[in-house]
């Protein structure tokens, strides 16, 4: 409850509303595909346009933060930043892209202030054009942080024909590649999408308990599982045999819990390369980077309490429609949909829930 102390005025108002609003609809799980795999299908050319002139130096530089007495762990006051191998590190990876920047670093805003020891967090940011290195360094002073080159030649060949060629995205993809970008020492990390902020403390997500799973999501078995996969896929055993003694439900890659040494031993980056290429020539789905992992882990998926994925916040291409939370607690508002809360806001067209990813914006004058 400690970011509850930490909330404006206008933030607190607005919570308020949600609390007391008499119509908490919840929308049906299959809504959950209109997830960030989805949204590189759906962006629209004039989101591509209007972020194109955002300026990396019309950031404001993030307040300081500083861990709680009871953090314990080593003091970095004493030994500096801590190293990447400190154990009593939180692992968090995050892409890097011009398109989505300001909704990377409101994310980032949002785990630093809401988290009792802010600089036990280690953030790994995976980027496509290295100079944003230096941009993270003049916007948080203080971060824990690495930044890694994803190279889009990884998956331009593993990229389904089926993705219109303008609008892919190959960064959307560097979540399948974490366990060989990270150091080794690295056992663990959560992977978020950048469309996201967290209103409460990472290091309960990050203490979840995966027991024998290699990942860790929040599952919605009421999708119908089905529509991720094309009629082939359903046709053929040789497919759909792959889920034979599995229970397999959607969940969303936008907010994962990793075993980075399960991964490492199972072979996962290539199980997943695996469905990719067989999609090149079968077209066993439709949708981007979400159905591979479907493919490999749904089923075999550690369950996490869905407060830490309030998703579909995007809201779909209807203008003007917005999306209410699904009921039961909050700890992370996901804006997956076609609808960004940062587009939305400067468009003066704000959704009610946009004014809780606000406080956490630090581009321009607002905030
Ligand atoms: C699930 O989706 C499939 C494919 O779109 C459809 O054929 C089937 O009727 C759906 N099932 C339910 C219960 O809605």
């Amino acid at each position: 409850m400690i970011w509850l102390m930490k909330l404006s005025g206008l933030f607190s108002a607005a919570m308020v509303m949600i609390v007391l609003a008499p119509a908490l609809q919840s929308f049906p799980p299959a809504e959950a595909i209109r997830s960030s795999h989805l949204d590189f299908y759906l962006r629209l050319p004039v989101d591509t346009a209007s972020s194109r002139s955002l300026n990396r130096f019309s950031f404001r530089k993030a307040s300081t933060f500083r861990n709680a007495g009871q953090c314990g762990g080593g003091d970095s006051r004493l030994s500096g930043k801590f190293g990447v191998c400190d154990p009593n590190l939180v692992h968090v990876a995050i892409t890097l892209d011009v398109e989505y920047l300001r909704g990377s670093v409101a994310a980032v805003n949002s785990i630093l202030r809401n988290s009792l020891c802010p600089e036990s967090v280690f953030f790994h940011f995976l980027v496509s054009d290295t100079s944003l290195e230096d941009f993270v360094r003049s916007t948080f002073p203080q971060l824990n942080f690495k930044v890694y080159y994803f190279d889009p030649e990884t998956v331009r060949n593993l990229i389904s024909t089926s993705v219109r060629q303008a609008l892919e995205q190959p960064l959307n993809y560097a979540r399948n590649y974490l366990a060989g970008l990270l150091e080794s020492c690295v056992k663990k990390v959560i992977y978020l999408d950048s469309d996201l902020i967290l209103v409460d403390d990472i290091r309960k997500l990050w203490t979840t308990n995966l027991g024998e799973w290699t990942i860790g999501a929040p599952e919605y078995c009421h999708a119908n599982f089905s529509k991720y996969f094309t009629a082939r896929f359903w046709s053929d055993e040789r497919f759909f045999g792959t889920f034979a003694g599995r229970k397999p439900c959607y969940f969303n890659t936008g907010v994962m819990v990793i075993d980075l040494v399960k991964w490492r031993n199972g072979g996962y980056t290539e199980k997943i390369e695996w469905w990719m290429k067989l999609q090149k020539s079968n077209r066993i789905y439709e949708l981007g980077s979400l159905p591979p992992f479907l493919l490999v882990f749904a089923g075999n998926v550690a369950t996490i309490e869905h407060r830490w994925n309030q998703h579909g916040l995007g809201g779909d291409n209807v203008r003007g429609s917005c999306r209410d939370l699904h009921p039961g607690p909050t700890s992370l508002l996901h804006w997956s949909g076609s609808g960004k809360p940062w587009l939305r806001l400067d468009s003066k067209q704000p959704c009610p829930l946009d004014a809780l990813w606000s406080p956490y914006d630090l581009y321009g004058n607002s905030g």
